[in-house]
Order: C-alpha cells, then sequence, then structure tokens
C-alpha cells in the first residue's frame, strides 16, 4: 500500500514568527502520527527556521518551487542544493499559481524535476485543468498532457522520488472541491498513464496527492478513493487544528484499510 501524504502548501502567508507558531503547534498534537507522512511547506524564508523545529519529528520540509540550475548569476531565485541544505525533502513544481502567475511551462517544470531529482530531493509535480478546460471536456487530455511534458526524456529509475499533485484550477482556492468521484477519474488516468509510459509496478508505488480546497470535513471521501494517495493543502493547512485534524483523518481511515 502507498504511504498517504499530507502536505501543507502555506503559499505566500506566514512570517517567521506566525511559521514558528505554527509548525510547533503542528507537531505538539501529531507526534503519534506514524502512518503519514506529513511535510509542511513554508516560504523560503522560513525553511531553515522550521526545520529546527521539524528535525527529528515526524514531519519533513518542502519548499514551493526552485530554479534548475545548480547555482550562478541568477538574481532572486534559489537552486535544490540550497533547499536541501536547510532541510528539504520535498520541492513543489508546476504549481498552477506559477503556471498563471510566473510563466511556468511543461518546459520549465521538466527541468525542474530534472534538477530537483538530481540534488537529491523529491518533486511533486502539479498539474490540473483550468474550468475552461473541464467545461470543454478537454479534462484528461490536458492534464495527461502535463504529465507527459513533466516527465519526458526520463527513466523509470530516475524518477523514484516523483511525486504528482492533481490540483484542478478551478477548485483551488474556492471552496469549490472537486468531487471524490470527478478527481478518482483523473487520478486513474495518471495512473494508467504512469504504468503505459513506465510500468504496472512503477504505477502502483507513485503517489498522486489531490488538492484543490481539501478540508477536514472533506478530506476523508476524497481519501477514500482508491488512487487519491494523500494531500496538497492550501487553505485549510495554515490553521494548526485544520493541519492536524486532516492528518489524523487520513492516519485512522489508512489504519483501517
Ligand atoms: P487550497 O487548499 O487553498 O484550495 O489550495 C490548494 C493548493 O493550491 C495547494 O497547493
Amino acid at each position: 500500500m502507498r504511504r498517504p501524504i499530507i502536505a501543507g502548501n502555506w503559499k505566500m502567508y506566514k512570517d517567521i514568527n506566525e511559521a514558528r507558531e505554527l509548525v510547533a503547534a503542528i507537531k505538539r498534537d501529531v507526534f503519534e502520527i506514524d502512518n503519514v507522512e506529513m511535510v509542511v511547506i513554508p516560504p523560503f524564508v522560513d525553511l531553515a527556521e522550521v526545520d529546527e523545529i521539524t528535525t527529528g519529528s515526524n514531519i519533513s520540509l518542502g519548499a514551493q518551487n526552485c530554479y534548475w540550475e545548480k547555482e550562478g548569476a541568477f538574481t532572486g531565485e534559489i537552486s535544490p542544493a540550497m533547499l536541501k541544505s536547510v532541510g528539504c525533502k520535498y520541492v513543489v513544481v508546476g504549481h498552477s499559481e506559477r503556471r498563471k502567475y510566473f510563466g511556468e511551462t511543461d518546459e520549465t517544470v521538466n527541468l525542474k524535476i530534472k534538477a530537483v531529482i538530481e540534488a537529491g530531493l523529491s518533486p511533486i509535480a502539479c498539474v490540473g485543468e483550468t474550468l475552461e478546460e473541464r467545461e470543454k471536456g478537454e479534462t484528461l487530455e490536458v492534464v495527461k498532457r502535463q504529465v507527459k511534458g513533466a516527465l519526458k526524456g526520463f527513466s523509470a529509475d530516475f524518477l523514484k522520488k516523483l511525486v504528482i499533485a492533481y490540483e484542478p484550477v478551478w477548485a483551488i482556492g474556492t471552496g469549490r472541491t472537486a468531487t471524490p468521484d470527478q478527481a478518482q477519474e483523473v487520478h486513474a488516468m495518471i495512473r494508467g498513464l504512469l504504468k503505459e509510459l513506465y510500468s504496472a509496478n512503477f504505477a502502483e508505488e507513485k503517489c498522486v496527492l489531490y488538492g484543490g480546497s481539501v478540508k477536514p470535513d472533506n478530506i476523508e471521501s476524497l481519501m477514500r478513493a482508491k488512487d487519491i494517495d494523500g494531500g496538497l493543502i492550501g487553505g485549510a493547512s495554515l490553521k494548526a487544528d485544520g493541519y492536524v485534524s486532516m492528518a489524523k483523518i487520513t492516519s485512522v481511515l489508512y489504519s483501517s484499510l
């Protein structure tokens, strides 16, 4: 069985004091959970401090973005190796907000995945259709194109640490969650595509997370879907009790499966 991942993407929220307080509160309440990979993904400036607090705990650290070069004159950018040096294990790449506001494309996502894996970290590669694409019936085609573009040129062996997150753009921050059936349809397609591109084993092992208005009161029905292996959660992960309750619900669910 795949080990579920509950990842809190803090986006551009939480200064250093707020970050310290939030992660300390989460840590206090999740120490007994051992069957869920719990990840917090704060803004860059909080990483080193949050790492201090989470080191030795059952909480892992992730970053929201990176650049694909190892180092150089790239003002404002941060390399995967730098993220590793402050304790990161995961890096989100291709989030829809980065695609929308910062020009991220399937090509740059591909470059970032390569750089992240070469630095020894796990990419969480985000894909997802817009409302317009869904309404035109293009969801599966769009997501398939994004996954193929993201993974182009990589071997199964290279992609051992890959995590994929399906985040329908229309469900992000809108309160409009995909139904478990809507999400499962896309997750099943992604797993089928991984099987086609690599192998049945590869597809079976990969975690595919769902993101988009996940909350304590809808997480269980989403996590019950066969091909949903965790959540990438924005708004509801910004409060300790919200994050903790989602991690606990997932833990209880998985221990009963
Ligand atoms: P919300 O949970 O706020 O909808 O955000 C989802 C998301 O974008 C996580 O990366």
